[in-house]
C-alpha cells in the first residue's frame, strides 16, 4: 500500500505535523508499506494564474515547470493520503490554498474518487476547527473518503494523540477491508448530482472526462464510488 503525505509548514522535520504523521505511519500496520510524508520547503508549487486552462483542457501550464505534476502523480497513485496544514490565522497555510487552488479541477472530476483521505492540524490555540473542516470539505470534493482528523496542539499530551492514531486506524484498515460500507456525506452527494446535471449538457473537458469515466451512467456518488472500487479490487 503507498502512503502519501503533504505538510503544509515550511518548518520541514522541525514541523510539529511532520513529527506527529511520522510517528502515526511508523506504526507496524504499515511496516511493509510505501510511506511518502513530504514538507512544504521542499517543494516549489507556483501560484495559480487563474487562466481556467486545467478547468477547460485538464492540462495546468504550470506542471511542466514546478513540482505539481509529480505531487498530482502521489496522490493519483496513493491508496491512503494524508493532508495536513499549520493554522495561520485562522486557515490553512497559504502553501495549502495555493496546492488547492492547483487541483480545484479536479473537485468537478472527482480524481482522488473512494482514496482514504486523514486529515491533520497543528495549532498554537485557536483555529484549528475551521481547517479541520476546510481540509474535510476539499478532500470529501475531490472524491476522498474522510476517515481520521488528527489536531495538534500545545495542550494536548502525545498519549492522547496517540489514542487518536489508535481509533483513525481501525477505521482505515476496517474501510481497506471492506469499502462498500462506508457512508458517503451528503455534501458528496449533491456536489456530485449538481455536477452531472450541468455537465451532462455541456461539451469540452469535463463532460470528456465524466463520459470516458461512465460518470453519465451513474446517479448518485454512492453508486458512482461502488462502481470505481470493484473496478480497482
Ligand atoms: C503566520 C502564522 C499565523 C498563525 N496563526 C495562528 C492562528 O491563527 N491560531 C493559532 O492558534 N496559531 C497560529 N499560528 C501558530 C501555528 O499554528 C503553530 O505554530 C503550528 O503549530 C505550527 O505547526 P508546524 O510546527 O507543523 O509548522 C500561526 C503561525 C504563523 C507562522
Amino acid at each position: 500500500m503507498k502512503i502519501f503525505g503533504i505538510i503544509a509548514s515550511m518548518n520541514g522535520e522541525n514541523s510539529r505535523e511532520y513529527q506527529v504523521i511520522k510517528k502515526y505511519v511508523s506504526n507496524e500496520k504499515y511496516k511493509n508499506d510505501d510511506i511518502k510524508i513530504i514538507t512544504a520547503d521542499s517543494l516549489d508549487i507556483r501560484y495559480c494564474r487563474g487562466c481556467c486552462s486545467c478547468f477547460e483542457t485538464g492540462i495546468c501550464p504550470l506542471d511542466s515547470i514546478d513540482d505539481m505534476k509529480n505531487i498530482k502523480k502521489d496522490l493519483l497513485e496513493a491508496d491512503l493520503i494524508i493532508m495536513s496544514s499549520p493554522v495561520y490565522v485562522h486557515h490553512v497555510s497559504g502553501f495549502m490554498k495555493n496546492l488547492i487552488d492547483r487541483l480545484g479541477y479536479w473537485t468537478h472530476t472527482f480524481h482522488l474518487i473512494g482514496k482514504p483521505v486523514i486529515v491533520c492540524t497543528s495549532t498554537g490555540n485557536s483555529g484549528a476547527e475551521y481547517v479541520i473542516s476546510y481540509l474535510k470539505k476539499i478532500m470529501s470534493a475531490l472524491g476522498g473518503i474522510v476517515l481520521g482528523e488528527i489536531t495538534i496542539d500545545d495542550m494536548t499530551p502525545i498519549e492522547k494523540i496517540e489514542g487518536t492514531f489508535n481509533s483513525i486506524n481501525e477505521v482505515v484498515l476496517e474501510f481497506l477491508k471492506e469499502p462498500d460500507c462506508i457512508n458517503v456525506s451528503s455534501f458528496q452527494h449533491t456536489l456530485y448530482k449538481s455536477l452531472r446535471m450541468s455537465l451532462i449538457e455541456q461539451s469540452g473537458y469535463e463532460h470528456e472526462y465524466w463520459r470516458e469515466n461512465d460518470m453519465f451512467n451513474y446517479f448518485t456518488f454512492k453508486d458512482y464510488l461502488l462502481y470505481r472500487l470493484n473496478l480497482h479490487n
